[in-house]
């Protein structure tokens, strides 16, 4: 085939990231950019170079002369732009979260099984290189039979606001956001068990707090102070391969310090992956740690994206197999439903 024609739906802060890979891409052109807001969607069109320029995606999904896009709107769009492009014909590669919920990321499923087109879901941190290392161990059985996990991504003063902290558009708060990369991870290391329990609370305890002062964060590109989501969250999700997994996150809290943290632990052996990759083994009944010496750029946000865009190029041209099918998106919406009705109901969720 030749180059591969591709729209953006969705021009504010990832979308760059998207064309971080599309534009190192030689059989990719970017030839369409569509976004609700006119004055951004130019701009970003005379920024890259694309042709064509829309507010409206269906009307963006009529040319003919388009392959694919990437979905990179507010998480409350993601479905319906997503379908509205496989019935068109186009292949998409879709932000995280997948959809707002498990019933409409099932819609997605099911629209891309029907169209047969590709739908591949954004969890770019697959292709960091520090999960590529601790999965090829894990396959290899290094760390034996996974019993346990833990992560966690907190933030003591980070609520983006806007879209984000408004429901309606975005599902949730840092639970959808940012545990849903967290969570996709261990399951993607682990095998990809499905959960089969989750128990879970989230709290409204500290809003958003936007008197605080002396510090800057980062703000949503449409910033308001609407806030009507968790500001933190905690879980306890049982697998069906035996293993259970710690998470927690939050955008505000009184912590120390923001941090990050993903650990498995096996029989053999036990692996961190954030904030630093170190394994924690056994040799002649001595113990001992180490370390893997891994590129440190291997691992950062654009790398991610780069790989994650080339390989979904690489699954339109070439027939690899796509190792973000939407199915991981839905197990994921699962989890977080769950996750959401275990803390209104205060039970535990049997999936
Ligand atoms: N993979 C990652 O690590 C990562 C990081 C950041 C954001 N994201 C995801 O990317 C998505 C966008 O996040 P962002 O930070 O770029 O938000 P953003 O607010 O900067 O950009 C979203 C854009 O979508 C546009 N939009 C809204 N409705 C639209 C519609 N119907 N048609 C066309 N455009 C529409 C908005 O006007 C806005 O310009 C979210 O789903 C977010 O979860 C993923």
């Amino acid at each position: 085939m030749g180059k591969v024609k591709i729209g953006i739906i969705g021009t504010g802060s990832i979308s760059n990231m998207h064309m971080a890979g599309y534009t190192r891409l030689e059989n990719v052109e970017v030839v369409a950019a569509c976004d609700i807001k006119e004055e951004r969607v130019k701009e970003f069109a005379k920024r890259y170079h694309i042709p064509n320029v829309f507010t409206d995606y269906n009307e963006m999904l009529k040319m003919k002369d388009l392959d694919a896009v990437s979905v990179t709107t507010w998480n409350n769009i993601h479905a319906p732009a997503s379908i509205a492009a496989l019935n068109a014909g186009k292949h998409v590669l879709c932000e995280k979260p997948l959809a707002l919920n498990a019933k409409q990321a099932q819609e997605m499923v099911e629209a891309s099984k029907k169209s047969g087109k590709l739908l591949m879901v954004g969890f770019c941190r697959r292709f960091g290189e520090n999960a590529i290392a601790l999965k090829e161990m894990i396959d290899n059985g290094d760390l034996g039979n996974l019993y346990y996990a833990k992560t966690g991504c907190l933030r003591r003063w980070g609520n983006p606001g806007g879209w984000f902290s408004d429901k309606k558009r975005s599902g949730g708060g840092p639970v959808i956001d940012l545990g849903v990369h967290m969570i996709d991870l261990i399951r993607y290391l682990s095998g990809k068990p499905k959960a089969v329990s989750v128990t879970a609370s989230t709290f409204n305890s500290m809003g958003m707090r936007p008197e605080v002062k002396g510090i800057q964060k980062y703000n949503s590109a449409d910033y308001s102070e609407f806030n009507d989501v968790e500001d933190c969250a905690t879980s306890i999700i049982k697998f069906d391969n035996g293993m259970t997994l710690f998470f927690e996150t939050s955008w505000v809290q009184n912590i120390k310090e923001d941090s990050l943290y993903l650990e498995l632990f096996g029989d053999k052996a036990g692996a961190k992956m954030e904030p630093e990759f170190e394994l924690y083994e056994s040799r002649y009944n001595y113990l001992r740690n180490t370390k893997p010496i891994l590129d440190p750029n291997g691992s950062g946000f654009e790398h991610n994206f780069i790989e994650e865009t080339k390989h979904f190029i690489s699954c339109i041209t070439d027939g690899t197999k796509c190792i973000n099918p939407a199915e991981d998106g839905l197990e994921l919406m699962k989890i977080i439903d769950a996750i959401y009705q275990s803390a209104e109901t205060g039970h535990e969720v049997i999936l």
